[in-house]
């Protein structure tokens, strides 16, 4: 077998972790979400679902990325198949794992172009200049203008997507510890800098203004609790945020060495994400819509999309203020190295199933993913609705079925008992068995909970839709997820002939 990377350090491996997990989803995805299902009436279930299924599918994860990667799998379908002698049907099920991360970073990366591209465009003054009115929907107007005519898409949008790609190219080719740590141990102390500096700058503004919009986010509001539509938005973005659901926590634990505590590993991973969403990312995006528009402008930016209040309203309210133009820099900046660490994150599975199990050399699995990459990247910028629909499909509704499919396949097919040997093997703290059987029970009740609601109250409304780029962007997911289960087949046979440890 050949010999896998492994982390080169502790705190490398905690960073890459981190870098995975914390990203648009903690600093634009979050806050929209918030303002839209209503502040505290949101984050009632939102811990909730941290709780029960966040934090220990975090673990399960871990524990099986360690399983796996000993035996020389990183993505889902090596992983899954390791455990049933790669037998077809597990390596074809596990094939999903590597088909969602994919899926979603045909438009996370386009997303995470357009923050460089804002980045640059406002150190070179080219941001519109403000408006200042209490309206605002006026100071907002040349910055919606500015943002409908960049993501077009414009010239520049596809010159800074290109670079997108290639900066990611770059860093997936150097490899796991050279590539992927060596940028998060830059990225999340700038990330965790920037982020702090920004949430105390849109606390202040207008004499601390912007705090309410933190007590909007932390008063507790039960009056939605029997809303299961706000169920679903907070547990789908506990799966978003932590990267869950998708093999994707679990490829990066493929690369840990073989006694690493992954219990701890797992917690860090999930409390720096945290704290970078619920105190970090709460206190920039909604307290500078409050100081600067007011209480009741917020939920209404919301509804208008999830690229109003990271994409819009933060460049009209920064600009206003004293060098405008830096401020505007470091949030898109902030917003680029969040993104830039969870896409290489998002490919990694992709990369990890050329070079594992079709045993193909690192440069050519790379380049094999990134050229995948290019086409789902082109097609977000070009087909209209093609982003909303993968996000629905694969950044949404699979997840949550597919974290299904994990807690079956790792804690009762693979058994309870062996589970738990594994999650106690080197780790700080023995969980006691009955809290696996307890996870065990609940996180799938509470999941086919949600699968059911998704279905009754999403799924007909989707589905409903079929205006030609709806129709592209469904193609183009089932061609994806058929060409990945063939892989599986495929590899199957190069990993059993090849040469084994
Ligand atoms: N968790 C990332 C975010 O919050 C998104 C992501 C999902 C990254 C899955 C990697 C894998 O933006």
């Amino acid at each position: 077998m050949k010999k896998r990377e492994v982390w080169a350090s502790k705190i490398g491996l905690v960073f890459a972790a981190a870098g995975n997990a914390v990203g648009l989803g903690n600093l634009l995805r979050f806050p929209s979400k918030v303002a839209l299902y209503g502040g505290g009436a949101f984050m009632v279930p939102y811990f909730v679902a941290l709780l029960f299924l966040g934090i220990p599918l975090m673990v399960l994860e871990w524990v099986i990325g360690r399983y796996a990667g000993a035996r020389g799998h990183g993505s889902m379908t090596g992983i899954m198949g390791s455990l049933f002698h790669h037998a077809n049907w597990a390596r074809v099920l596990g094939s999903l794992g590597v088909a969602i991360p994919f899926l979603i970073v045909c438009y996370y990366i386009y997303i995470e172009s357009w923050t460089l591209g804002f980045a640059v465009l406002s150190l070179l003054g080219q941001m519109p200049e403000p408006i200042m009115s209490s309206d605002p929907k006026t100071s907002m107007a040349p910055y919606v203008e500015f943002f409908k005519s960049y993501t077009a898409p414009s010239t520049f949008a596809i010159a800074f997507l290109l670079i997108t790609l290639l900066i990611n190219w770059l860093i997936l080719q150097r490899g796991v510890v050279k590539g992927i740590e060596l940028t998060a141990r830059f990225g999340i102390p700038a990330l965790l800098l920037m982020g702090i500096f920004l949430a105390v700058v849109s606390l202040s503004i207008r004499g601390g203004k912007g705090l309410e919009g933190l007590l909007y986010i932390y008063t507790p509001d039960l009056s939605k609790i029997w809303d299961p539509h706000v169920w679903l938005e907070a547990s789908g973005q506990i799966f978003f945020t932590l990267s869950l659901g998708m093999g994707a926590i679990a490829t990066y634990a493929s690369y840990v060495k073989a006694k690493e505590d992954v219990l701890k590993a797992g917690l860090w991973t999930a409390g720096i994400n945290e704290f970078v969403e619920v105190v970090i990312g709460a206190s920039i995006a909604i307290p500078a819509a409050f100081a600067m528009f007011g209480a009741l402008a917020v939920p209404e930016l919301a509804k208008e999309g999830t690229f109003r209040l990271g994409f819009m309203s933060m460049p009209a309210v920064l600009m206003a203020l004293p060098l405008g133009w830096l401020l505007s820099a470091v949030w898109f900046f902030l917003l680029f190295i969040a993104a830039l660490t969870s896409s290489l994150a998002l490919i990694q599975p992709l990369v990890s199933l050329f070079e594992d199990e079709m045993r193909w050399k690192h440069s050519k699995a790379v380049n094999a993913s990134m050229l995948m990459v290019v086409v789902g990247a082109f097609m977000s910028a070009f087909v209209p609705g093609f982003i909303d629909e993968v996000d629905f499909w694969a950044g949404t509704l699979m997840l949550v079925f597919f974290a299904l499919v994990e807690i079956i396949v790792f804690v009762w097919i693979f058994g309870v008992y062996r589970f738990h040997q594994e999650l106690t093997r080197d780790v700080f703290f023995k969980v006691p068995k009955a809290l696996v059987y307890f996870f065990a029970v609940v996180s799938p009740i509470f999941l086919l909970g949600l699968i059911y609601q998704w279905g009754v109250l999403q799924l007909p409304k989707v589905v409903a839709n079929k205006d030609v780029g709806i129709t592209l962007a469904r193609l183009f997911i089932l061609s994806t997820l058929v060409f990945l289960a063939f892989l599986a087949v495929e590899s199957r046979r190069r990993y059993l002939s090849g040469p084994h440890i």
